[in-house]
């Protein structure tokens, strides 16, 4: 497939076949993956293969219970993985300076680069992925289970499997609204107005032709799609809870010592 059909083809894969997905084409993709540009060339990822449906199940508690978690195949989570490098340099006695956040972030942008590349490649196979953000959410329950030692910490993860649904292609915003020439040129209220007019309506109807989140946004007496964002998906406490985990995991995985 054209690389361009692939990217414009993508749709978000949440219902999947039994059928597995072999060991040669996963690695044709994960080969793929590795091709994705790299900080100093360094690779300091490491991906986790879940296959085995024992481990699946251990794995759907942390990624809240969703479903692909057990119909897909397979699942890939993506880590920041500074352990590999740090063993290398010190049996070359080279000096360790990556104990800190920003190498946890340095290491998080190549594994996040290399997810995409996986996912890509996946699709321009006629698989179907999809992320979950309970990976990062969820990182020290995750990492306990797939027994990350120290300085590795999941950070994406995704479904991957054979398609047993064909979804329709969702909206995004304008480029008008994502693009800026040369510096950033603030939105006024009109323009963001303008900018989130088609995602006000299909987000709205979208949320409520399903029949539980209907029933959710009806209970929490929400009138547009900017509070469904905010009152009822992405709150305050549950946001809070997460920067909590997320940072005492970091600290925990020896990401955080500056
Ligand atoms: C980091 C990340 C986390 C995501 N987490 C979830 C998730 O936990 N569950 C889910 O169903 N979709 C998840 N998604 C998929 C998004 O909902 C989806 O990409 C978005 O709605 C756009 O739809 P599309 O991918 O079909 O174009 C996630 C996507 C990203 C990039």
């Amino acid at each position: 497939m054209d690389l361009f059909e692939t990217i414009h083809g993508h749709r978000s894969i949440r219902r999947y076949k039994p059928d597995p997905v072999g060991e040669e084409l996963l690695t044709e993709l994960l080969e793929a993956g590795v091709r994705a540009s790299s900080s100093g060339n360094m690779q300091t990822y490491s991906i986790i293969v879940s296959r085995d449906r024992a481990m699946r199940e251990r794995l759907f508690v942390p990624h809240m219970e969703q479903n692909m978690v057990l119909e897909a195949p397979v699942l890939l989570t993506f880590c920041a993985d500074f352990r590999r490098m740090r063993k290398w340099l010190r049996i070359n006695h080279a000096p360790d300076n990556f104990d800190d956040f920003f190498a946890f972030l340095v290491a998080a942008v190549d594994a996040i680069l290399v997810s995409q590349n996986v996912a890509l490649a996946a699709e321009a196979r006629g698989l179907g992925i999809c992320y979950m953000g309970s990976t990062l959410a969820n990182a020290d329950q995750v990492g306990e289970i797939l027994e990350l030692p120290e300085g590795v910490m999941p950070v994406v993860g995704f479904s991957l499997g054979w398609p047993a649904e064909d979804p329709t292609p969702r909206d995004r915003l304008p480029l008008t609204g994502l693009v800026h020439a040369e510096t950033y040129q603030d939105h006024s209220d009109d323009e963001i107005r303008r900018i989130y007019r088609d995602r006000d309506q299909a987000g709205w109807d979208r949320y409520m032709s399903i029949p539980r989140l209907r029933e959710l946004i009806e209970e929490h007496d929400v009138e547009n799609l900017a509070q469904i964002y905010t009152v009822v998906k992405y709150t305050r406490e549950g946001h809070a809870n997460y920067t909590k985990n997320v940072l005492d995991y970091l600290k925990r995985q020896g990401f955080f010592k500056g």
